[in-house]
């Protein structure tokens, strides 16, 4: 009999339930692991027992619910307010506080914040012709996407290449008269350091202009953090000047994907965010978000875990993440050549190497090789190539196993030796500009690399050292390509 179900996504006769989730699960067998605190990027574990479980059901229960009327699903709304003020209270606002008429809303993620941020900020001042935002350049790239979406102008702003911080006199410098909106991370994706953000927050109001901080990554464990005695500066509501925050569910909430959520002081600063619109013969239209459908999933799941965790459950995640912090600190500081490139301070890790026979990128794959996936960040700016460490609650029971893992990964990255590539290829790369890249050039860089239509090579070290020796513009360019090639039809 022949198989009509073949193996595509539409096959001529429908496939059974159970064959179909197998088929999932066997395709899954090739991920990275999202549970097990042996991925340090990606994803957000905090090892509850029952948890996924509970979150799971929650999204089962509203997955077909439709974000587009919340008159006509109120269990959607009453669930979305409910986590607008749990977020609101975390970071300083709500009644009795300085901050007691924030109001948000739930987006699907920490860019789609950032985007609307930067969307409130510019249609709030339709007089000007050419808006402008200020961001460290340790701002993250979600920034750079949302001026490039609302075609408004980035001014990036140096970090301290010790601090990793911008200097505040380079920020008032920064912002001009064209300017809406300026930037403070807490902490920054790339090393976990947290922007001065009273002090950019005071220049932004001095000046009259928005000031968001981002808080996607930090902003549900900063407040734990400080509560358990880490010394967190002042980053949310409590400061003057601050406008708006964004902070992510989907990171440490620890709620399943598509959930971030956007506060403002006030709904005079929240209103520029919507969309609306009645010049059509369709329904009336209004939008807080991007999407415009959007599923109750996320928004159900998220109020589950947040309801489920509690303020004990996130106190005692921290307390877990703060100690595989220090545990993961330790066993980079044991390792001969390899240095933080930051003393952490929130939740993440970063370090780098000193030592020119100890090649970072070999060192990641040799982690990979062990089971341990951690990322790599190229050299930017003066700032030096690193590893990243997203460190979670899951992670606490595999610090004493990470120590030794890492040292005979940098001890199998020594005895390999710095990743050698043709000089020829590493001129091309450092001269080439991205008009001069043809298909036949790109095709050739990438079979040189291993990057096969539709498959990535295991070991990534060569892809990261080619990019490494590009200009910035010509690396965007590659990895566009490079990501096209993987994105193919399945015939
Ligand atoms: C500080 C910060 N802002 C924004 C984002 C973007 O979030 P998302 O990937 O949910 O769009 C991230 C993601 O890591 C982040 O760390």
């Amino acid at each position: 009999m022949t198989d009509t179900a073949g193996t595509g996504a539409l096959p001529v006769e429908g496939v059974p339930a159970a064959r179909v989730l197998d088929e999932i699960r066997a395709l899954r067998a090739a991920d990275r692991p999202t549970h097990g605190g042996r991925l340090f990027a990606y994803v957000y574990d905090p090892g509850v027992a029952g948890l996924d479980e509970l979150a799971q059901a929650a999204h089962a229960e509203s997955a077909h619910v439709n974000g587009l009327d919340p008159t006509a699903f109120p269990s959607l709304l009453a669930m979305e307010n409910a986590v607008v003020a749990a977020a609101a209270r975390l970071l300083g606002g709500g009644p009795g506080t300085s901050a007691p008429d924030v109001v948000g809303s739930v987006t699907s993620g920490g860019t789609e914040s950032l985007i609307l941020a930067v969307k409130a900020a510019r249609d709030a001042r339709p007089d000007l012709a050419e808006p402008r935002i200020v961001v460290p350049v340790s701002g993250h790239a979600a920034f750079a996407k949302a001026a490039h979406y609302l075609r408004v102008a980035l001014d990036p702003v140096p970090v301290d290449p010790v601090t990793l911080r911008p200097a505040v006199a380079d920020v008032a410098a920064a912002i001009r008269p064209e300017t809406v909106l300026v930037v403070a991370s807490a902490p920054s994706y790339a090393h976990g350091v947290v922007d001065p953000v009273a002090e950019i927050a005071a220049v932004a109001a001095a000046a009259g202009v928005r000031c968001h901080v981002d808080a996607c990554f930090g902003g549900w464990t900063l407040p734990w953090l400080r509560r358990l005695g880490t010394p967190v500066p002042p980053f949310d509501f409590t400061v003057p000047g601050v406008t708006s925050i964004s902070v992510d569910l989907h990171k440490y909430a620890y709620a399943p994907k598509g959930v971030s959520v956007l506060l403002h002081r006030d709904a005079g600063l929240r209103a520029p965010q919507f969309f609306a619109y009645a010049d059509w013969p369709g329904y009336t239209m209004v939008n807080p978000v991007i999407a415009s459908t959007r599923s109750g999933g996320p928004i159900a799941a998220a109020y589950a875990t947040l309801r489920h965790l509690g303020e004990d459950g996130y106190l005692r995640l921290a307390a877990l993440t703060r100690d595989a912090v220090a545990g993961l600190a330790d066993a980079v500081r044991a390792v001969d050549g390899l240095r933080l490139v930051a003393e952490p301070e929130s939740t993440v890790v970063c370090f780098t190497a000193d030592d020119p026979g100890l090649d970072l990128f070999v060192l990641v794959d040799e982690l990979t090789a062990r089971g341990w996936h951690t990322q790599p960040q190229l050299a930017y700016a003066g700032l030096p190539a690193s590893v990243h460490l997203t460190v979670t609650a899951a992670v606490a029971p595999r610090v004493a196993e990470f120590g030794p893992a890492l040292a005979e990964a940098a001890a199998a990255a020594r005895a390999a030796g710095p990743v050698v590539l043709p000089p020829e290829l590493l001129a091309l790369a450092g001269s080439l500009t991205p008009e001069a890249l043809t298909p036949d050039l790109i095709a050739g860089l990438a079979a040189g690399l291993g990057l096969g239509a539709g498959a990535a090579p295991d070991r990534m070290a060569a892809v990261n050292t080619l990019l490494q020796a590009a200009p910035v513009r010509l690396r965007e360019r590659l990895l566009v390509e490079f990501v096209g090639l993987l994105q193919r039809p399945a015939w």
